[in-house]
C-alpha cells in the first residue's frame, strides 16, 4: 500500500487527486505522500526494535527539507555525503548527534562543517582523509569521532553503477589494509575511533550479499577489539531494494533479523542508512502527454518530463511503472508504446514497448516509484528549468520546492567585459 491509489476513477496521492494538483502546479512535477514516508520509516525502525539502533535516513535519495523533517519527527537521523546535505539536515532539524557523514572526497570545508555540527561520526574512506581530519580537529582542540569505512569485497549483485563493495570500487578502505590503518589511526591526535562502517551497494533484492558482508565485518570487529580498539558503533549502510516492477523484494523485518543474527551480539550501536526503501514508493512523477506520434514502426507518447527530470531510466536502464491518472476502463484498448521525453537524445526514453491505454495529448501519466533518486538527480539540460516537488498529507498539499524559471537559470550567468556590447548581432 503506497497511498497512490485510484479513487472514483482518478489516481490520488492520499486524499488529493493528482489531476487537481496538475491543474494547480502545472506539469511535470514530483509528488510525495507523507503517509508512505512515515509507514516505510516506521516499518524499518520496527525491524530493529529491541536492538540498539539509529536509523539515519540517506538524504541523498531525497533531500527535500520537508521530507527530511517529516522523517526527523519520527526519530530519523541523517546519513550524508556532502556539506550541502549537512546544511539540509540541520535546516530540517536533525540533531548533530543523529548525523553520520560518508563520502570518498570530503573537502576540508566539509570536514570542518561536520565538526561544527558535532556529528555522531565521520565515515572515513581513506588514510589521507583520516590525516586531514586529524589535523583539522587537533588544531581546534577536538577529537573527531571516526568509523573507518571498509570495503568487504562482496558482490552485491546489482547494477554495476550502484555496486560499491567490490575491491575495484573507489569506496572504503581496502579490506586487507584495514587492521593496519586502524592501528595508525589510534596514534593520530585528532581522531577518536568509535566504530566501523560498510555499504556494499544499492537496490539489493537478495539478502545474501548482506549476510556475506556482515559476517566478514563481524570477524573484523572481533579482531579490532582484540587489538584494543573501542569499536562501539557499527554502521551497516543502506541498500535494501524495492519492487519497481511489482516483483518480490526483501522485507525490512527479514533484514532486521539478518542483522541481529550476524552482528547482533557485538553490542554495538547499529547505524542503518536506508534511503530508497523509505522514499522510493513514496513519490511519483506526474507528466502530461504532449503528442501521440506515430513512427514508422512504433507509437510514441511524447511527454513533458524528460531525462533531466528523472535520470534513472537513461542512466541505469531503470524500470519505472507507468499508469494514467484517469483510470482506464477494464475492457479499454491497450497499446504498446514508447514513452519518451522532449530532449534531443535517444536515451531520453522512459520506457519501451509498454502496454498503456490509448491516451491523447493533454492526458496525464504517472511514473511510479520516483521518490528516490528522482528530484535529487535532476538537472537543467536543454535549459529545462527544475520542476516542483509537492508534499501531500491527507487532504492537504504544499509545493515544497517551487518550479524554476528560465530567468532563474539565466540569472546565474554573466557576460565577460569583452563580450558586453549590443544586445543583438548585426
Ligand atoms: N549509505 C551510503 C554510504 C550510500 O552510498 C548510499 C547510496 C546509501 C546509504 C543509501 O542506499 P539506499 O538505501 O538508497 O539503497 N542513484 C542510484 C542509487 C545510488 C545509491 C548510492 N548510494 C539509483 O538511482 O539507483
Amino acid at each position: 500500500m503506497d497511498h497512490f491509489q485510484y479513487r472514483d476513477g482518478r489516481l490520488h496521492a492520499e486524499d488529493v487527486p493528482l489531476d487537481t494538483l496538475a491543474e494547480a502546479v502545472g506539469t511535470p512535477f514530483y509528488c510525495y505522500a507523507t503517509a508512505t514516508l512515515e509507514r516505510h520509516f516506521d516499518a524499518f525502525a520496527q525491524a530493529f526494535e529491541g536492538q540498539r539502533a539509529l536509523v539515519a535516513f540517506a538524504v541523498k535519495s531525497n533531500s527535500n527539507i520537508a521530507v527530511i523533517r517529516t522523517l526527523g519527527r519520527r526519530g530519523a537521523g541523517a546519513a550524508l555525503v556532502s556539506g550541502g546535505e549537512l546544511r539540509r539536515a540541520r535546516e530540517a532539524g536533525i540533531p548533530g548527534a543523529r548525523i553520520v557523514f560518508s563520502g570518498v572526497g570530503k573537502s576540508r570545508a566539509e570536514l570542518i562543517a561536520g565538526l561544527d555540527a558535532k556529528i555522531l561520526q565521520f565515515n572515513v574512506e581513506s588514510e589521507p582523509e583520516l590525516r586531514l581530519l586529524s589535523e583539522i580537529a587537533a588544531a581546534r582542540g577536538q577529537r573527531a569521532p571516526v568509523a573507518l569505512r571498509v570495503n568487504p569485497d562482496v558482490d552485491a549483485g546489482v547494477h554495476h553503477k550502484i555496486t560499491t563493495g567490490l575491491k575495484e570500487n573507489k569506496f572504503g578502505i581496502e579490506w586487507t589494509a584495514a587492521r593496519e590503518i586502524y592501528a595508525r589511526a589510534r596514534d593520530l591526535p585528532g581522531i577518536e575511533i568509535v566504530g566501523l562502517s560498510v555499504h556494499i551497494g544499492s537496490q539489493l533484492l537478495d539478502l545474501e550479499p548482506f549476510r556475506k558482508a556482515f559476517l566478514k565485518i563481524r570477524d573484523l570487529v572481533v579482531m579490532l577489539r582484540q587489538d584494543g580498539h573501542d569499536i562501539r558503533h557499527l554502521d551497516l549502510g543502506g541498500g535494501l531494494g524495492i519492487p519497481y516492477d511489482g516483483g518480490p523484494s526483501p522485507a525490512p523485518a527479514a533484514y532486521g533479523a539478518l542483522v541481529k543474527e550476524t552482528v547482533g551480539d557485538l553490542d554495538c550501536l547499529l547505524v542503518l542508512e536506508p534511503g530508497r526503501m523509505i522514499t522510493g514508493n513514496a513519490g511519483v512523477l506526474v507528466t502530461r502527454l504532449l503528442y501521440r506520434k506515430e513512427g514508422a514502426t512504433r507509437t510514441f507518447y511524447v511527454v513533458d518530463a524528460a531525462m533531466n527530470d528523472l535520470m534513472r531510466p537513461t542512466l541505469y536502464d531503470a524500470y519505472h511503472h507507468m499508469v494514467p491518472v484517469l483510470e482506464p476502463p477494464a475492457d479499454g484498448e491497450t497499446l504498446l508504446v514508447d514513452v519518451v521525453g522532449p530532449i534531443c537524445e535517444t536515451g531520453d526514453t522512459f520506457g519501451k514497448q509498454r502496454a498503456l491505454p490509448a491516451m491523447a495529448a493533454g492526458d496525464l501519466l504517472v511514473l511510479r516509484t520516483a521518490g528516490a533518486y528522482g528530484a535529487v538527480m535532476s538537472n537543467t539540460y536543454n535549459t529545462r528549468p527544475g520542476i516542483p516537488e509537492v508534499l501531500v498529507s491527507g487532504d492537504q498539499w504544499k509545493v515544497v520546492r517551487r518550479r524554476l524559471e528560465v530567468a532563474d537559470l539565466l540569472a546565474l550567468e554573466s557576460l565577460p567585459d569583452w563580450l558586453e556590447a549590443d544586445d543583438e548581432h548585426p
